[in-house]
């Protein structure tokens, strides 16, 4: 039997209320808010057939085989038979590759899980022909969460929500919906230069991070400060109150790591280099009035925020004063994204 395919881009993306801490089947503690990315993107090819005799499972990262990931992708599909009936009667080959650097310390899960879900979302429409078009996205998305919490929201493009809020029309715990119509159009092209400051493997996975808060000493205050944070940050996008999405961002970012910090058995991912360049930013903005400001996902490298009209003068910052910061001075040049694309 020839092998059949589906390819789909998936990009990244970075919150800026965060998701930290969650229960049930992988549903979050809070609600969270973020921007899908541009060129930090997974391509994914799903390779599959009726299986020959004993299904066949194989996975590829750029070329080879990663065990562990591959392990991680094959408990997954396990987890989703009850759902995808037809999943255990196939042979499935599993090619990806990231256009963003392996080792750049870039969140991957986001984009290669929402990756995957779009295309086992596919699939099932294929297997399954009569399910509506407008579920396709949402049952992605859930599919996505499943995998991988943040990346639920990366099968939308632009500003994305997702977690239950009373603020948010048809919000749910299950998977996230688009905001970005809701969004001023100031906000809805960001850039996000993502400052590599250390491209090793986290010390400490998020799930581990995610489980920490369970017994978290501020878990109730934190739940109720993302509520707070969420509501206030939507109002600034839609209003393009600039100051408070400065305040309420970068608070967040902070307040993530000193989450970390504060858990039972604390621990930091920030680098003192992290520290002296979000200092940077700080300084740079009070001296000349921009509208930079940063945020920070679980681990030590900064995402530099900033608006089209800055773009000339924040390169040149980054190249004279941050790059010198940087892991071979590298960083990452991104911008709001128009969300995945169906490649075959
Ligand atoms: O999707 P996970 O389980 O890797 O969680 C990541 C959570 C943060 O990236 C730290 C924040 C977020 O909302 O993306």
């Amino acid at each position: 039997m020839p092998w059949k395919n589906i390819s789909w881009e998936s990009p990244s993306n970075i919150a800026v209320i965060k998701y930290w801490g969650k229960y049930g089947n992988q549903l979050p503690m809070n609600p969270s808010l973020s921007m899908t990315l541009s060129n930090s993107v997974t391509r994914l090819h799903l390779y599959y057939r009726p299986a020959q005799r004993k299904p066949s499972f194989a996975f590829r990262f750029a070329g080879k085989e990663k065990p562990e990931f591959g392990q991680r992708i094959r408990d997954y599909l396990k987890r989703l038979e009850t759902e995808l009936p037809f999943l255990p009667g196939l042979d499935i080959r599993i090619d990806t590759e990231n256009t963003f650097p392996h080792s750049a310390g870039i969140a991957s899960s986001a984009s290669s899980m929402s990756a995957l879900a779009l295309a086992l979302a596919d699939l099932e429409r294929m297997f399954r022909p009569k399910n509506p078009e407008e579920e396709f996205l949402p049952g992605a998305s859930r599919l996505a969460r499943l995998a991988s919490g943040s990346a639920c929201r990366s099968v939308y493009p632009g500003w994305v929500e997702w977690g239950y809020d009373p603020a948010v029309q048809g919000s749910s715990d299950e998977y996230a919906v688009p905001l970005n119509h809701r969004v001023h159009p100031r906000y809805q092209t960001l850039f996000d230069a993502v400052l590599i400051v250390d491209p090793g493997r986290k010390k400490i996975s998020s799930s581990a991070g995610h489980l920490a808060m369970n017994t978290h000493p501020f878990r109730d205050a934190r739940i109720e400060q993302a509520r707070e944070n969420m509501g206030n940050l939507l109002k600034s996008l839609q209003r393009n109150h600039r100051k408070s999405f400065r305040t309420i961002t970068e608070s967040e970012a902070l307040t993530l790591h000193a989450l970390m910090m504060s858990a039972r058995s604390g621990f930091s991912l920030l680098h003192p280099r992290t520290l002296l360049i979000m200092e940077k930013i700080r300084q740079k903005r009070e001296q000349n009035g921009w509208d930079m400001c940063f945020t920070l996902d679980a681990g030590p490298n900064v995402h530099l925020l900033y608006p089209e009209h800055e773009r000339a003068q924040v390169k040149a910052f980054i190249h004279d004063e941050l790059a010198g910061f940087c892991e071979e001075g590298q960083w990452i040049d991104d911008v709001t994204g128009r969300g995945p694309v169906k490649l075959a």
